[in-house]
C-alpha cells in the first residue's frame, strides 16, 4: 500500500515510538521523560510525520523539535525510523518548519551538529544552512567538536 504521509504536532502518545527512534539514532538519547518535559515546554515544538496508510495506529517515521525564543529557533533534535531515511522524511519536516518560521517572523534558526555526521550537515546545506563556528570538545562522551549552522529564514532554501 502506498504511503500517506502527514505531519502534526507531538502527542504523548508519540513518545514510545520517538524514544524507539532514539535508542537508535543517537549515543544520548532522550529519555521519555525529557519528552514529557518538552511536550509541556512552551518554547518547545516537536514535529512528526505518519503514516496514515496502514490499518491500525498510523506509524511514527520521524520527528523534528525545535525551541522558539523571540525572534529566532533553535533545533534541537531530527531523527528518522532508519528503515525510512533517503526518503525524504527529514526535508519534508524542515519544509514545513521554515514554512511555518516565515509566517511566524522567526528570522534565524541555528543548531549543533557532530562534526562527523555527514548525513545531517548535507541535509541542513540543502535547506541553506551555513556552518558558522565551531564547539570544540562540546559533546562530552566523545571529545568530538560541534559545527555550529545557522539559516537566515527568509534566504533559507526550501527544495
Ligand atoms: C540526518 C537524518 C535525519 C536525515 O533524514 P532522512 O529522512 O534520511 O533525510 P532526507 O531523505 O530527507 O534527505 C534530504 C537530504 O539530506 C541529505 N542526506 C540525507 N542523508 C544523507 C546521507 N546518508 N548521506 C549524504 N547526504 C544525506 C541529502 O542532501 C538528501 O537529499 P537527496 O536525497 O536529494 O540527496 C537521518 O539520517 C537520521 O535520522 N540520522 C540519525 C539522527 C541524526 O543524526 N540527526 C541529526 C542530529 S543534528
Amino acid at each position: 500500500m502506498p504511503s500517506k504521509l502527514r505531519i502534526r504536532q507531538m502527542e504523548s502518545n508519540d513518545i514510545q515510538a520517538i524514544r524507539d527512534i532514539e535508542d537508535r539514532s543517537f549515543p544520548l538519547p532522550y529519555s521519555a521523560g525529557i519528552w514529557e518535559r518538552e511536550k509541556g515546554n512552551s518554547l518547545s515544538r516537536t514535529l512528526v510525520v505518519v503514516d496514515d496508510s496502514e490499518e491500525g495506529a498510523p506509524e511514527l517515521r520521524g520527528y523534528l523539535n525545535f525551541w522558539l525564543i523571540l525572534d529566532e529557533a533553535e533545533i534541537h533534535r531530527i531523527a528518522v525510523k532508519e528503515k525510512y531515511r533517503r526518503s525524504g522524511i527529514a526535508g519534508m519536516l524542515l519544509h514545513e518548519m521554515l514554512n511555518a518560521f516565515r509566517d511566524m517572523g522567526i528570522v534565524s534558526v541555528h543548531l549543533e551538529v557532530r562534526q562527523s555526521n555527514h548525513a545531517a550537515i548535507k541535509l541542513y546545506e540543502k535547506f541553506g544552512f551555513m556552518i558558522k563556528g565551531q564547539r570544540k570538545g562540546y559533546y562530552q562522551e566523545t571529545g568530538e567538536d560541534a559545527l555550529i549552522l545557522e539559516a537566515d529564514v527568509k534566504l533559507g532554501k526550501s527544495p
